[in-house]
């Protein structure tokens, strides 16, 4: 379904972002893998081989423009062009409001927001020229909801949300359209680390009784990439199990 497409994923090592990779790598599009650290690569890497694709890894920061441009121009070296850009890099720096620090603040704004935007200038040069161009950002069910004890990671979420809907607008013309993909809670190894009666308490919020997976998240940045969706744009898919509707 992706056979010659090059996609870009942010925050590719581990977590969501690996699963994403792979996720699209299993439709056949050649990975450009960036994330600030290379443990994992390798490991990625050989998986997306044996699946019968092509993968680079890049190291690179979200937030220092150089670096983003750096990781546009290794996709085009290593495989001419830029399809498909995943801005999964996320971090968290929870605390309640009055005791939140300003680099707390600082620290999830620049790479949830300001990583995304880095990113998508970088790539959206080659995209229009191309005339061709699937930009798919991750948010979260609490951008939309918001949670206590989560300022910066909701404003984060919540702005990228509307970077989407600018960015669709103003791109579109060029045959590139921009969606988020919103999760809600994610088997991952924050929320394994949870005790079992907090996790419990968290599923019965979720009418599916359960928390999603991270091929969950996967599956529907596949649907965004793929030319399935080719009409949808400037939109927020949310995964969340009917947590929020
Ligand atoms: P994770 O912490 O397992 O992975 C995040 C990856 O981003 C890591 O590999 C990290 O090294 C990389 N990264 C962090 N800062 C970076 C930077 N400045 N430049 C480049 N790479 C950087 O997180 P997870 O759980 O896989 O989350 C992925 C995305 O999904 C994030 O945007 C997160 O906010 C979002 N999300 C996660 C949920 C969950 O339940 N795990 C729920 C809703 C959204």
């Amino acid at each position: 379904m992706l056979k010659d497409k090059v996609a870009v994923v942010t925050g590719a090592s581990r977590g969501i972002g690996k699963s994403i990779s792979l996720a699209l790598a299993r439709q056949g599009a050649k990975i450009v893998a960036v994330d600030i650290t290379l443990k994992g690569m390798d490991e990625l890497l050989a998986e997306i081989k044996a699946l019968g694709s092509e993968g680079v890894a890049v190291e690179g920061n979200v937030t220092v423009t150089a670096d983003t441009e750096k990781m546009i121009d290794e996709a085009v070296r290593a495989f001419g062009r830029v399809d498909i850009l995943v801005n999964n890099a996320g971090i968290t720096r929870d605390g309640l409001l009055i005791r939140m620090k300003d680099e707390d603040w600082d620290a999830v704004l620049t790479v949830n927001l300001k990583g995304a935007f880095l990113c998508t200038r970088a790539a959206s040069k080659v995209m229009t020229k191309q005339r061709f161009g699937r930009i798919i950002n991750i948010a979260s069910v609490v951008g939309q909801m918001g949670n206590a004890g989560q300022a910066n990671y909701c404003a984060s979420k919540a702005g990228l949300m509307g970077l989407t809907r600018s960015n669709a607008r103003e791109l579109a013309k060029r045959n590139i359209t921009v969606n988020a993909v919103a999760p809600g809670f994610i088997i991952s190894d924050m929320t394994e680390a949870l005790p079992e009666k907090v996790r419990q308490d968290m599923a019965a919020q979720i009418p599916l009784e359960r928390f999603g997976t991270a091929d969950d998240i996967a599956n529907a940045v596949v649907f965004l990439a793929t030319d399935a969706s080719g009409y949808i744009t400037g939109q927020v898919l949310a995964v969340n199990g009917g947590m929020y509707m």
